[in-house]
This record gives C-alpha cells, sequence and structure tokens, in this order.
C-alpha cells in the first residue's frame, strides 16, 4: 500500500454482560466529578438511563439526565443538549441510546469546546478542538456508534443530514452491554441488524478498506450470519444478543476507518425526506444496491459471501456472487423488511418528485465515491426504483 492510512477506535471497549455497570468507574478514572446522560424518551422510560445514573453516583460522580433527542437528531437537539450540559456543569458525557442517542450526544461533547454552525464541521476532519470525554453504551446492536468517529445530524433548516467524521467524535470509552438489547423488539432487530451487516459489507468492498477493517469487516459479517435470525426469532436468546453486540462493534470499528459505500449515500436521503429510520433504510437498499455494485469487486463479494456463510470455499467467484445476492434478498424476506413502496408514510408521487435531489445530495454525501462501481445520479435513481 503506498499511503499510510489511519485507525481510529475508542481507548477503551469494554464488552459482555454488565459492562454498562462500570461507566462510573470509567468516569471516575477520566476525572470527572459531575456527567450529563445525553439520551432519548424510550430509554428514559425503560429505566435504563437511571440505571447508569446510579452507577455514576455509586462512584461519586452527579449525573444529569438529558433526554430529548429525537430520532435522526437535528442541530437543535444538539443546541439543547449544548445547553443542559452547561447548566449542569458537566466535565464528561453519558450518551446511551441506539445510534440517533450517541451521534447527538458524540456531538453535544464536541460543541462544547467548539462553537459555531455544526454545519461548519460538516465533511472530513473539519472539528478544530477535542471535546469532552465521551463514554457510549449502545441499547441496540445497531449501529456502531459507540465505536466511530462518525456522527450524523439533521441540518432542519435545510431538511439534509450532515455527516460529520473526525477522530474528536470517537468516544473514549464504549461499554458493549448485550443486556442493554435483549428487549428490542423484532422490527428493530432486524433493521439495525441488516445495517450492521451493511457496515461489514460496505467497509470490505470500500476503496478504503485495509488490513486493518478487514479483521473486524470480515468477522461482522460471519457474526450476523450465524446469529441475526436467532436474535430476530428469540429476543430472550442470549448468545445470538451477544454475537449481535459483538457484530455491531465491530462493523463500527470497520466502516469508521474504511468508509461505508453506496447503500449509505442513498440512505441517507431517505432518512431525511421520508424520516425512514437510518437502520431501515440501509436494509430496504442493501440488496439493490450490492446488485449493482458486484460486477465492481467480484472477488471482494465472493468473500463477503463465504463469511456470512452462503457460499463454499471452493465455488467461483460469479456463483459466490449470486448466493449473495440470494441471500440478501432473502434475509430481508424472512425477517419481514418490507420493500420501499410499502413503508409507511412514503407515496410515489412524492418520492418521484424527489428521486433527483435524493440522488444528487447521496453523490454529494460522497460516500458512493468509494463504491466499488461509482455510480452516476441516473444509475442512482435507477437503484432508488429497484428497491422500490
Ligand atoms: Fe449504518
Amino acid at each position: 500500500m503506498s499511503e499510510p492510512v489511519k485507525f481510529e477506535i475508542p481507548g477503551t471497549i469494554v464488552t459482555g454482560a454488565g459492562a454498562s455497570a462500570t461507566a462510573g468507574e470509567h468516569a471516575a478514572r477520566l476525572g470527572a466529578r459531575r456527567a450529563l446522560i445525553v439520551t432519548d424518551p424510550f430509554i428514559l422510560s425503560t429505566g435504563i438511563a437511571e440505571r447508569i445514573q446510579g452507577h455514576l453516583s455509586d462512584s461519586g460522580i452527579e449525573a444529569a439526565i438529558f433526554s430529548d433527542v429525537q430520532p435522526d437528531p437535528t442541530d437543535s437537539n444538539v443546541a439543547d443538549g449544548l445547553l443542559a450540559l452547561e447548566e449542569h456543569e458537566a466535565q464528561i458525557v453519558v450518551a446511551v441510546g441506539g445510534g440517533s442517542a450517541l451521534d447527538a450526544g458524540k456531538m453535544v461533547a464536541v460543541a462544547k469546546n467548539n462553537p459555531g454552525p455544526l454545519s461548519e464541521f460538516m465533511g472530513y476532519h473539519r472539528i478544530p478542538n477535542a471535546g469532552l470525554p465521551l463514554i457510549a453504551i449502545p441499547t441496540t446492536a445497531g449501529t456502531g456508534s459507540e465505536a466511530t468517529r462518525v456522527t450524523v445530524i439533521t441540518d432542519s433548516a435545510k431538511h439534509t443530514k450532515m455527516m460529520i467524521l473526525d477522530g474528536k467524535l470517537v468516544p473514549s470509552v464504549a461499554l458493549v452491554d448485550y443486556e442493554l438489547t435483549l428487549s428490542m423488539p423484532p422490527a428493530l432487530t432486524a433493521h439495525v441488524g441488516v445495517d450492521t451487516l451493511t457496515h461489514g459489507i460496505e467497509a470490505y468492498v470500500s476503496a478504503f478498506s485495509n488490513p486493518m477493517t478487514e479483521p473486524y469487516a470480515l468477522s461482522c459479517i460471519g457474526l450476523v450470519g450465524r446469529n441475526l435470525r436467532r436474535a430476530w426469532e428469540a429476543p430472550e436468546d442470549r448468545e445470538a444478543r451477544a454475537a449481535m453486540a459483538l457484530a455491531a462493534c465491530q462493523g463500527g470499528i470497520a466502516f469508521a476507518n474504511a468508509s461505508v459505500c453506496l447503500v449509505h449515500g442513498m440512505s441517507r436521503p431517505l432518512g431525511a425526506v421520508f424520516g425512514i429510520a437510518h437502520g431501515l433504510s440501509n436494509a430496504v437498499l442493501l440488496p439493490a444496491v450490492t446488485a449493482y455494485s458486484l460486477t465492481g469487486a467480484p472477488d471482494r463479494y465472493a468473500t463477503v459471501a463465504r463469511a456470512l456463510g452462503v457460499a463454499g470455499p471452493d465455488e467461483r467467484s460469479a456463483e459466490a456472487g449470486s448466493r449473495l445476492l440470494e441471500a440478501l434478498s432473502q434475509l430481508n424476506e424472512d425477517l419481514e423488511v418490507p420493500r420501499l413502496g410499502e413503508l409507511p408514510g412514503i407515496d410515489e408521487q412524492t418520492f418521484s418528485r424527489n428521486l433527483a435531489k435524493m440522488a444528487s445530495d447521496a453523490l454529494a454525501s460522497g460516500s458512493p465515491a468509494r463504491n466499488p462501481v461509482v455510480p452516476e445520479t441516473t444509475e442512482i435513481e435507477a437503484i432508488y426504483r429497484q428497491a422500490w
């Protein structure tokens, strides 16, 4: 390889049952006395946020809870969170929840030391100052946000999703406690589970895939192949939940350091225009985008098929590739992931009217440029139609 490659992950990753109970210990180690827990109303209603508050209190840390993060967090969510942080004089952020709460918490921690509109930080490595330390505790398996240097915040004025990537967004500590995922309902398990698979696949076929990210990507794909159906069928299957939590974290490590590609590029505009949640919009697109991209990296996709357990070691790349396409469609069908046209709140007229804008927004995000086949906007429109 000609260029040096940077690999960034949290300084500490704790995995396994009870990992979230160590929050206080880590916050104290990082020198904090006061903390702000950033979460959403649902997690507050489950009692998880208060449990974390108790763990922090056990280590002498006084924590306030900010629970106003909405799905697909916006710049004003972050501003409100920052206000709560300053009112409580918190020295550390503890983000608890799915991708939205983690992304918002990461941005609140950074915004503390970086005034100015968040749009200034959109893109790659544009945050000037280090933020407050952050402990990330995922409750879904998941976006992998606990392990990444990426956050996605909606610009509420422009109705676009801002992708912000910077090493300063990497959490200091990730506490990956699968026990917090046991109560995820089957549909959410399916959507974020296929999103996890998408992270592994996109990281592995990305133009920026490298020897540090490949083992994480392939391990993520294998864990999903062996465990996602199990976790969907039996939510209390602890072994499957533990494996999916690991897969999500490993997928996050892989994609944050190798980039995502066309699926994520196309999924963000679906979220911005129709409010479709991140996991679902990726799950809906994965089969169609993979079919489009296959010719750009046949050997890589064959390796993906083998890692997923749907192709044998001796099968040629072309055969393995078609097995992968079949398997991805079948997986969505088995997990009852709807097609784009079946989603509530999305009608064909609005879809058609927004196609050109969605395609150009997808391309502008930069992710499609890492795809094995780099599309034109008209091709992106065709893939959206295929997923309809
Ligand atoms: Fe994702």
